[in-house]
């Protein structure tokens, strides 16, 4: 059976973790590939909130298995505290959390070194959440990195010292002052690795190989967005992981031709945490309520978003890259009351008019070309059926699907599991 993919087209925090949980019951497997504890994946229901870093968005459910993959980086103490918060909820992970053996591990000093790095770039930095996800890929495609199946092996403790100590001297040639206590640090993080150890680890390609091989569905959730993509992002303002379709390929070991759909999840409008361009970015009070009315602030570090209006150049960009084949749109509640909607349908670059993404989308370069469309009024968010849409949003649907040439299937008008209509 083939391996569906479920991506951001965005720069993250378009509602993954909420598309996933709603979609969870028609799999037997939910795989994360790539990121790590940068991501913040939300879900609602019951009128309970749970925010997932690392663990994949099917945990809630009874019968999924949840695998965590090669591709992902893992910080053992944010895994415990997530861990620990599914135990205060009742919730029995033991018999459905898998993890890759081959999945790296987050060292406390790669967050010191995420930490050196960025306040070393001043001004140019990239907004980094801190979590130390730069520093462990970096270790990763240096060959020095450290994996969960080394932690089964005898002697991982003189390898994690050396690595250690290496990363101790790169703090210090960074040359600003950041205060550590790397005794305390260690406790919690050899702490965190015993309960780590208490969980299943597997050779996932080989699980994954066995389970397309006897039909189970397994879906591919992705982290963050295209558009933070290491090689096809806004660079040098990405994370460090492939989160594209092809991040899924590698980050689980699924061959390409065993992809079957890619679900793209996009929000009505666009956000963006941390430094890099964004061309449609708002400054007005039109941002100023896209970010309070859709409580843009983020999941993992509680910084406020910059929120803009839809570009479709570069929602074009990331759906050619992905291979999507159904359009998800999250938080079109957040669109209600707004006069007029814009869509950002090409760029002025440099005088011209262009519909691609170009090598460079800074404000000096790129300016964005709106068409307008009409907004609507209504409350959206205790809708649970397509045809009680608003016409306006309707014909906000059907442009979109025109210009992508991609069918939307579900419009989400809330945060809630119930807060899904299904489109056909
Ligand atoms: P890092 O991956 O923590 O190093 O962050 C690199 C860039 O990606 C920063 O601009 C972050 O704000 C952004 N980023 C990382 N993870 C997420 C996410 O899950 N949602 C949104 N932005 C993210």
């Amino acid at each position: 059976m083939a391996v569906d993919l479920l991506l951001g087209l965005q720069w993250g925090d378009e509602g993954k973790g909420k598309i996933v949980d709603v979609l969870t019951s028609k799999y037997n497997i939910i795989a994360r590939f790539q990121g790590g504890p940068n991501a913040g994946h939300t879900l609602v229901f019951n009128g309970m909130t749970h925010v997932l870093h690392t663990i994949p968005s099917g945990i809630f459910h009874d019968d999924a298995i949840n695998l965590v993959g090669n591709g992902v980086v893992i910080d053992p103490v944010i895994f415990k505290r997530e861990l620990d918060k599914l135990d205060e909820q009742k919730v029995d992970y033991t018999s459905k959390l898998i993890i890759s053996r081959k999945a790296h591990l987050i060292l406390p000093t790669h967050r010191l070194l995420d930490a050196a790095s960025e306040t070393a770039k001043g001004k140019a930095k990239i907004g980094s959440t801190l979590k130390g996800i730069g520093p462990t890929y970096m270790d990763k495609t240096g060959r020095n990195g450290i994996r969960v199946g080394d932690v089964e092996l005898k002697g991982w403790k003189n390898r994690y010292r050396n690595l250690a100590n290496k990363h101790e001297a790169m703090i210090d040639f960074h040359n600003v002052d950041i205060q550590y206590d790397l005794d305390e640090l260690e406790i919690e993080f050899f702490e965190a690795v015993e309960l780590l150890k208490s969980l299943q680890f597997v050779d996932s390609e080989e699980y994954i190989f066995q389970a397309m091989k006897n039909n189970k569905s397994i879906l591919a959730e992705g982290a963050q967005g295209s558009l933070l993509d290491i090689d096809f992002g806004t660079y040098p303002f990405v994370t460090s992981s492939n989160t594209t379709a092809a991040g899924a390929c590698t980050g689980l070991g699924i061959a390409p031709n065993k992809i079957g759909d890619v679900f793209g999840i996009f929000k009505a409008y666009t956000t963006r945490v941390g430094s890099g361009p964004f061309p449609t970015e708002l400054f007005d009070k039109d941002g100023e309520t896209m970010g309070r009315v859709g409580h843009e602030f983020g999941a993992t570090t509680g910084r406020a978003r910059r929120c803009g209006w839809l570009d479709l150049v570069a929602l074009r960009y990331a759906c050619q890259i992905n291979g999507v084949t159904q359009l998800m749109m999250m938080k079109a509640d957040v669109l209600s009351g707004f006069k007029t909607i814009k869509v950002c349908t090409a760029y002025n670059y440099k005088g011209e008019s262009i519909s691609h993404l170009p090598f460079n989308i800074e404000k000096q370069n790129v300016s964005p070309i709106y068409t307008e469309m009409k907004g609507w009024a209504e409350d959206l968010t205790s809708m649970d059926q397509a045809s009680q849409l608003p016409q306006e949003l309707n014909a906000y649907i059907d442009f979109l699907e025109k210009e992508l040439d991609i069918p939307i299937t579900i419009v989400s008008v809330g945060p809630d599991r119930k807060q899904t209509i299904f489109r056909s």
